[in-house]
């Protein structure tokens, strides 16, 4: 039986992906910014007594700091991390950290966590790290001066270059990883009716609401992380993008080595800022 670690668990893809996973037998650990939700989750899980709950803001890095050691103090290996977390925001919300949030979420708080767990990663079995990326990347417009976006807001811009991240992040990794035997892939999971986009008002909010219906449920957008976790074909590929549980072509803006670099230099210069570290060890 595996170790695997979600962000995200309290609802949609994440919370079908850790139910179906410890229904199989795994043992759980949810990484959630509520407490209280978390603990509704947990009641629901097939097998509670293998399920473990840390409370891990994705808007704070200080927060992911304090989960990941917490998770280090109690794990000796990890065999499957599931950066699932994140979403849109409707408007530029700066975190705490001093960093624009859709960023942080969706990028940089799960570049920290990633880094934090290889350890135990290194000890796992056929370890793997599966990133929750969108088709919207093929919407991004890439810009590594503005990451902060100080010359203007659009939330599916800033939603969808967090995606195209996500893309860079696991092809830097599932190349930097493979003397250590990690594997490292990407998914878009579906159009899904999750409470992603949940927080918009007004008549975008209402055409979200109407299309709802129309998409298909959490159960079924979990399905390619599910197939990703437990299956080979997570850990003899790597640097894939997958859709539908099979590797898919992804835009030609998500093979750029020199912006994979770039995200990377962006990510650990950011850390450093805020924690006074470098993770990249
Ligand atoms: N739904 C789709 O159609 C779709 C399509 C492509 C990709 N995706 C990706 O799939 C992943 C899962 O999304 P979903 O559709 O399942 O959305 P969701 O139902 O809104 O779930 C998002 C999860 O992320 C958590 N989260 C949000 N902000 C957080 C923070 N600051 N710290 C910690 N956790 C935070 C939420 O926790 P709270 O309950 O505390 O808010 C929730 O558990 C996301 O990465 C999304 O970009 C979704």
């Amino acid at each position: 039986m595996k170790t695997v670690l979600i962000t995200g668990t309290t609802s949609g893809i994440g919370f079908e992906t850790a139910k179906a996973l410890n229904k199989a037998g795994h043992t759980i650990l949810m990484l959630n910014r509520n407490a209280e939700k978390s603990e509704k989750v947990m009641s629901q899980m097939p097998q509670p007594a293998h399920v473990d709950f840390y409370r891990c803001d994705l808007a704070d890095l200080r927060s992911v700091k304090k989960a990941t050691d917490e998770v280090l103090k109690k794990y000796e290996s990890l065999d499957i991390l599931l950066n699932n977390a994140g979403g849109i925001v409707p408007e530029k919300v700066m975190t705490k950290d001093g960093y624009e949030l859709t960023f942080q979420m969706n990028q940089l708080s799960h570049f920290l966590l990633t880094y934090e767990m290889l350890p135990l990663l290194k000890k796992g079995k056929e370890p793997r790290i599966i990133t929750l990326s969108s088709e919207a990347h093929r919407a991004a417009k890439p810009d590594f001066d503005d990451l902060e976006c100080e010359n203007g807001y659009a939330s599916f811009t800033a939603y969808a270059n967090a995606k195209l991240y996500n893309l860079y992040f696991a092809k830097q990794l599932s190349k930097e990883l493979k003397s250590s035997g990690i594997a490292a892939n990407a998914l878009h999971p579906g159009v899904v009716n999750t409470g992603f986009g949940d927080k918009y008002k007004g008549i975008i909010g209402s055409l979200i609401k109407l299309l709802k219906p129309f998409l298909i449920n959490a159960q079924k957008g979990a399905q390619t992380s599910i197939h990703l976790a437990a299956t080979e074909a997570g850990y003899e590929k790597s640097g894939l993008y997958f859709k539908n549980k099979k590797p898919a072509k992804p835009h030609k803006l998500a093979f750029n080595e020199e912006f994979e670099n770039r995200l990377k230099a962006a990510c650990i210069e950011r850390i450093e800022k805020t924690l006074g570290y470098n993770p990249v060890k």
